[in-house]
């Protein structure tokens, strides 16, 4: 069977609940891990672990949510609110020659060293580091950011995605850089490596935000975009721009860019007031669409607010809650970048969307698909992903839409639903990217409530025949994403 004819799934276990609610079961998927397993033994469920199948499933998890099974409305910060901001760890499987055996385990950081000091009580640590989107304590984030900054230790390991490097693998979020991974041991190597200098920019460049999700060329070519602060002019003013760029041999080279204009950040007042030229300030992009020929940057409406960088700087504040803004009223744009030279083929502005994940872009016939999951705003992140709503089973809806595009005149054709009924809570999209990535496809997969304790299946692509099913030794929680890398790649 060959290596690409197979799925591996960490897949709803509601079905096998014994009796347990869905809130108990959610309660157990946001709790503590409180010890790592190394090279851990599985349970073989059923099937036969297929011998040909050599590498790692790797997947960022949560090591450490807190009290979570504690009044949730108490004043303490005593757990991790957001699915975004738990004590991260790493979790793996590892296939060799017919066996499989389970990792999880808790980086050797400064956030990690911290709640250990606290003999691994929430209530004492509390929620300490400056997050994403959960509710910090702003005290107890004073008091230790020595500790929390500390060299040579890194505060912590960046937890949202995996990028293939050539034969490096490294976990990044929505950072420019990343954390380089055995993968195979579950163990932390050192930043990845850039041999340019900041892509060319002069200094004092800001690059604020990067999808976490690239493209690769079949010739380990690596795509990505940013959200870029080039300095011009006096003090405070800045080129707000969209850069392309890509990775060949650890060297990041621009090839695109789409300038939005100048900010002044000398208008912005301190009090909290966002940046008013909405033009002017770039939209949130998790991920971006790529065909054979053309890049095409979904462009949200929750934008970024360059006033951030300057006068509205609230360490009270999570980073997006500082940073990011939606707006209802503004159009999202999708931008299309031809890749051969870089040039600005098309801005195309459409109703306000909020995007998270593509499925997959393609050419055809005159016109360019692009497939995606939409949101009507960034409620997903804002509210749904707090564990408040979590628990209470709130639901989300998602549309799976394809936009078309004419490739003769650049205009929107149309937004049609690839599902029905729509919308429905579905997200982490998935294609077999190796060889459908930008071309006509027919198969994507998507998860359906994303939120449910997990295990891991092996299925036969062809059939959807499970292969195999097997238990890990300990609880493996909530997390974002994973992937299955080869044995060849991924050693640091
Ligand atoms: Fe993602």
């Amino acid at each position: 069977m060959h290596l690409l004819s197979f799925l591996l799934a960490l897949v709803c276990c509601l079905s096998c609940s014994h009796g347990r609610s869905e809130l108990d079961m959610l309660r157990v998927a946001f709790s503590n891990v409180e010890k790592d397993t190394i090279d851990g033994e599985v349970s073989l469920e059923s099937g036969e672990i297929p011998h040909w199948l050599n590498g790692t499933f790797i997947r960022h998890s949560c090591g450490v949510f807190g009290e979570t099974e504690s009044d949730l409305n108490s004043p303490l910060v005593n757990y991790v609110d957001h699915l975004f901001d738990c004590l991260e760890m790493g979790t793996s499987f590892k296939f060799e020659d017919g066996k499989v055996s389970f990792y999880n385990r808790y980086y050797d950081t400064n956030h990690v060293d911290i709640f250990n000091a606290y003999n691994q009580n929430r209530n004492e640590s509390k929620v300490f580091w400056k997050t994403i989107l959960a509710e910090l304590d702003v005290e107890q984030n004073t008091n230790l950011r020595e500790n929390i900054t500390a060299g040579p230790k890194e505060a912590m390991i960046d937890h949202v995605t995996w990028w293939r490097i050539g034969d490096r693998v490294a976990a990044y979020s929505e950072g420019a850089k990343g954390f380089l991974m055995d993968i195979h041991n579950v163990e932390y190597n050192g930043r990845t490596d850039n041999k340019d200098t900041i892509m060319g920019y002069p200094m004092g460049t800001m690059f604020v935000s990067n999808p976490a999700h690239p493209h690769i060329d079949p010739d380990d070519t690596v795509w990505s975009a940013c959200l870029t602060y080039v300095p011009v002019g006096p003090s405070g003013v800045y080129s707000s721009r969209y850069t392309i760029y890509t990775i060949v041999d650890e060297t990041r080279s621009v090839v695109g860019e789409i300038t939005l204009g100048e900010v002044d950040l000398s208008v912005c007042a301190g009090d909290g007031e966002s940046y008013l030229d909405l033009d002017h300030r770039q939209g949130y992009m998790h991920s971006f669409a790529m065909t054979e020929n053309y890049i095409i940057l979904p462009t949200s409406a929750y934008l970024y607010d360059p006033c951030v960088v300057s006068e509205n700087y609230r360490p009270e504040l999570p980073f997006f809650k500082a940073s990011f803004k939606w707006y209802d009223e503004h159009d999202s744009i999708l931008y299309v970048v031809r890749r051969s030279d870089g040039q600005l083929v098309a801005s195309i502005p459409t109703t306000a969307f909020f995007v998270i994940h593509q499925l997959n872009a393609y050419e055809q016939d005159g016109s360019i698909y692009v497939d995606t999951l939409l949101y009507a705003n960034a409620d997903l992140y804002t509210y749904n992903m707090h564990l408040e709503q979590i628990f209470e089973d709130i639901p989300y809806e998602t549309y799976v839409e394809r936009f078309t595009i004419d490739m003769e005149d650049w205009t929107l054709v149309s937004r049609t639903q690839l599902r029905n009924p729509a919308p429905a809570a579905l997200e982490m999209s998935n294609i077999n990217h190796e060889y459908y990535n930008g071309k006509p496809y027919e198969w994507a997969s998507m998860a359906e409530n994303i939120f449910e304790k997990r295990f891991l299946i092996i299925l036969d692509a062809r059939s959807m025949e499970v292969i195999a099913h097997v238990t890990a030794p300990d609880l493996a929680l909530a997390g974002l994403h994973n992937n299955f890398f080869p044995a060849h790649v991924g050693h640091g």
